[in-house]
């Protein structure tokens, strides 16, 4: 696992798309793997801003997303469909039928096993976009004594509501179930690229950065199994969490 200290948020976020435009130009039908959050946003405004004014080119790219909530469509505004359609697809030359989210509806186990094929459709993503929960949750692998391998339906967990609470109008319209990629899915991506900032992902990151071992209560920990996983944090966070190059 590698770790790139940035100087600020904006840099990460930067060097993220760098990494993802150059998997774009390295192979034009490039298959991409994507996460939604606050996050990721400046990532796709970077990746946008390089489709209208360096012409980089998505007409060929494809996409899979980690996850979905389940029992919101994607008419809701907080479905990670209309999530990624209008913080990215919607701006670029991609097509819609070269990108994949879970639905979240209708029959979950079908949902999830329909993501896995699509994980390893065609070969698995060149990279894997990801953020991190506080708790150190990845897609929605959430934190606690086992890991789900494959894509799977995830019941989250009180930190994770209360996280993402601040986007619904009451904590008790937040989804209490996720359709989420597994660990298998994630760590057989070719590469993959974790953006992290902030004072709430100070304890997830020191898990990553503190030894050399993996723990399913701090889920993103299980990067440190992969040969081509990056780690970008600005130095803020890099200093709250006691990273030592
Ligand atoms: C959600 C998503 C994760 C994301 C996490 C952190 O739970 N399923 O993929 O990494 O939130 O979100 P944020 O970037 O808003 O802190």
């Amino acid at each position: 696992m590698n770790v790139v200290v940035t100087k600020s948020y904006e840099a990460s976020c930067k060097a993220a798309a760098d990494m993802i435009a150059k998997a774009i130009q390295a192979n034009p039908a490039a298959k991409l793997g994507l996460a939604t959050g606050s996050t990721p946003l400046p990532i796709y405004k970077e990746l946008i801003r390089m489709h209208t004014q360096e012409g980089l080119d998505f007409s060929q790219v494809r996409t899979v997303n980690l996850d979905e909530y389940c029992g919101i469509d994607a008419s809701h505004p907080q479905s990670y469909r209309y999530f990624m359609n209008e913080n990215l697809f919607n701006h670029v030359n991609i097509d819609k039928k070269n990108t994949y989210v879970p639905s979240g509806m209708g029959n979950l186990e079908q949902n999830a096993a329909e993501l896995e094929a699509k994980v390893f459709e065609g070969g698995t993503p060149a990279v894997q976009l990801l953020g991190i929960g506080s708790n150190g949750h990845v897609g929605f692998n959430e934190a606690g004594s086992r890991l789900t391998a494959q894509s799977h339906v995830e019941p989250l967990v009180e930190t994770t509501i209360n996280d993402n609470a601040r986007f619904f109008e009451k904590r008790e319209d937040v989804p209490t179930q996720a359709v989420s990629m597994g660990m298998k899915g994630i760590l057989a991506a070719q590469s993959i690229v974790l953006v992290a900032t902030g004072a709430s992902k100070v304890e997830a990151i020191r898990g990553l950065v503190q030894d050399d071992c993996v723990y399913p209560q701090n889920p993103a920990t299980f990067l440190k199994l992969h040969p081509n996983a990056t780690i970008i944090i600005d130095e803020e966070l890099a200093k709250q969490a006691g990273y030592k190059a």
